[in-house]
């Protein structure tokens, strides 16, 4: 077994890797870290997006409200960024070890669709659970008119790019289909999670600085339930003190080795 850099030690690694072994069901909540060696950026780290950005007028209903230019811009430069990132070595072990144990489930509050599209690449198929994606998806447009549910073109039409995108049914305009500051989750996506994390005898806790409500409460549902937690971050959180092991490593290097066959 190689070791991954950061104050990781083989035996804590060696001791996650058998209380896995040892588990019935695992839950895995993930978060911007786990996108961070693909180059995206996260959120709150040094360089992250709310450093330079005000989140009140990008990332909610009200902002959109107010200038839904300035909103899309936002969302365009992401999704651009976005396309151009590639699963890291993370994301593909822990596809890779979803098609090992199918009885995992996987809830993220990214946005990138990386796993899925990790997913694809390791050839995960329709007998393991589909990640549940709590924030929404960065590649999906919603109508705030009729609410219907589109694909959002990758590579856009520049000449298109000025005009704000409007629903082809409806021609309300289409927004981003994310959920925002203020919003609710979707409800049978929060609550296939929270049934996960109560049922869970392990929660790995992957790349999240676990500040935002309710998905920082997942890994709670499973302790609350007499599980354990085991969190993956090279930066401590609130939750590192009720996690039983902290590996302190970035995901893209640690996954490998921790879920690895
Ligand atoms: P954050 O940006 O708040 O936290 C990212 C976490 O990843 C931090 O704890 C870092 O220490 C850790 N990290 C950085 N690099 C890592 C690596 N290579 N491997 C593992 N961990 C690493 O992102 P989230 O917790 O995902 O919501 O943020 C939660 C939500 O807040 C997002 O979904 C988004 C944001 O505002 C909305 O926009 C609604």
């Amino acid at each position: 077994m190689g070791r991954p850099s950061g104050l990781v030690t083989t035996q804590e690694v060696q001791a996650a890797r058998g209380m896995l072994d040892a588990a019935r069901r695992v839950v895995v909540v993930t978060g911007a870290g786990m996108s961070a060696e693909s180059g995206v950026p996260t959120f709150r780290g040094e360089d992250g997006l709310w450093k330079s950005h005000r989140p009140e007028e990008l990332a909610t209903p009200g902002a959109f409200q107010h200038d839904p230019q300035l909103v899309w811009e936002w969302y365009r430069w992401r999704r651009g960024l976005v396309a151009a990132c590639e699963p890291n070595p993370g994301h593909r072990a822990l596809s890779a070890f979803r098609r090992r144990h199918p009885e995992t489930t996987v809830v993220t509050q990214n946005v990138d669709g990386l796993h899925q599209e990790a997913d694809r690449l390791e050839e995960v198929g329709p007998s393991v659970s589909p990640v549940l994606e709590l924030h929404g998806r960065l590649f999906g447009d919603r109508c705030q008119g009729c609410h219907r549910r589109t694909e959002a073109v990758r590579t856009p039409d520049p000449d298109l790019e000025a005009a704000l995108p409007r629903c082809d049914e409806c021609g309300d305009l289409l927004r981003p289909d994310v959920v925002w500051f203020g919003e609710g989750l979707p409800r049978s996506v929060l609550e296939t999670a929270v049934d996960a994390a109560r049922t869970a005898d392990i929660c790995l806790v992957v790349g999240t600085s676990a500040r935002v409500q309710p998905a920082a409460s997942l890994p709670l549902a499973t302790t609350g339930a007499g599980g354990t937690i085991i969190e993956v971050n090279p930066s401590p959180t609130p939750l590192s003190r009720r996690a039983r092991v902290t590996l302190r490593a970035p995901a893209g290097e640690l996954l490998p080795v921790l879920l690895g066959p």
